[in-house]
């Protein structure tokens, strides 16, 4: 199914018209998307669609860290999607320094959960936590793991970005590399929340890079950032706590 989506503005309505194409094939030219026909998408069983730009703020805070999932799994399709949208942040330089691994083979999964638990168990006995919290914080970070239906470890990827002689710029241009990747990271949250899916963004892979590199065999240019973890909500929880924004913002 394709939707051809136009933004006018502010309060305006916005056309999405939908027609039928294969599935497998995933085209990432701007405002359209494949569709497969057997996909749950939200959306998918509309022939025309209208929203406002209230609609989409609304959509755009609507969005919750969601941490429980149902056990239905979510189709190849629908990730690819998902991942397809991610790919349309915006990137230093336009050199897309986003990289993902999409790990729904439960086996993966466990041993992944294994050598991370290994990482993580030793950093809390540095801590000098005790036995008992340690084990419920190692079981917790595992369970996390192997029961989300989808995890996605999203990878910073420097090779094809400018090389400077000097510390400062080297520096610059990495902040400016993370900050694509981190683009890349929330539109995947708000691609997957309009799915219907529900999503939460973990950072634990920064405590673990080389552990989940060897784990996984990735090259030595991908460098684990964080990880999504991805799936129909069992539950959704209420909004959390936003600052004012007049005391985050400063207008001159
Ligand atoms: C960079 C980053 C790292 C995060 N790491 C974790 C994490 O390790 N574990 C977790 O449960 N949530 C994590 N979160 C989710 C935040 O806790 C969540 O976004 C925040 O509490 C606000 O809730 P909301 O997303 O529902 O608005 C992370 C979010 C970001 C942006």
């Amino acid at each position: 199914m394709e939707y051809a989506v136009k933004l006018l503005p502010l309060q305006k309505k916005v056309q999405m018209s939908t027609s039928i194409s294969s599935p497998s094939n995933i085209r990432t030219d701007p405002g359209s998307i494949e569709r497969g026909k057997d996909e749950s998408s939200i959306e998918s069983n509309r022939s025309t669609l209208t929203f406002t730009a209230i609609d989409l703020h609304n959509f755009l805070r609507a969005r919750r860290s969601i941490r429980r999932f149902t056990t239905d799994p979510v189709p190849d399709s629908v990730i690819k999607n998902i991942l397809a949208t991610a790919m349309f942040a915006p990137s230093a330089h336009n050199r897309q320094p986003w990289r993902f691994v999409v790990i729904t083979t439960p086996a993966v999964k466990e041993s992944l959960a294994n050598a991370m638990a290994v990482d993580f168990e030793r950093d809390l006995t540095r801590d000098g936590l005790s036995t008992e919290k340690i084990q419920a914080q190692v079981k917790r970070s595992r369970d996390r793991i192997t029961s989300a239906p989808v995890a996605i470890l999203l990878c910073l990827d420097m090779s094809e970005m400018d090389s400077y002689p000097d510390e400062k710029r080297r520096q610059a241009e990495r902040t400016m590399a993370i900050q694509s990747v981190a683009a890349a990271g929330l539109q995947l949250l708000l691609a997957a929340h309009a799915e219907g899916l529900g999503g939460v963004w973990a950072c634990w892979p920064l405590f673990a890079r080389e552990t989940i590199q060897k784990t996984l065999e990735l090259r030595d240019s991908w460098e684990p950032q964080g990880m999504f973890f991805l799936g129909y909500p069992e539950i959704i929880p209420e909004v959390r706590d936003k600052k004012r924004l007049e005391d985050i913002a400063i207008f001159m």
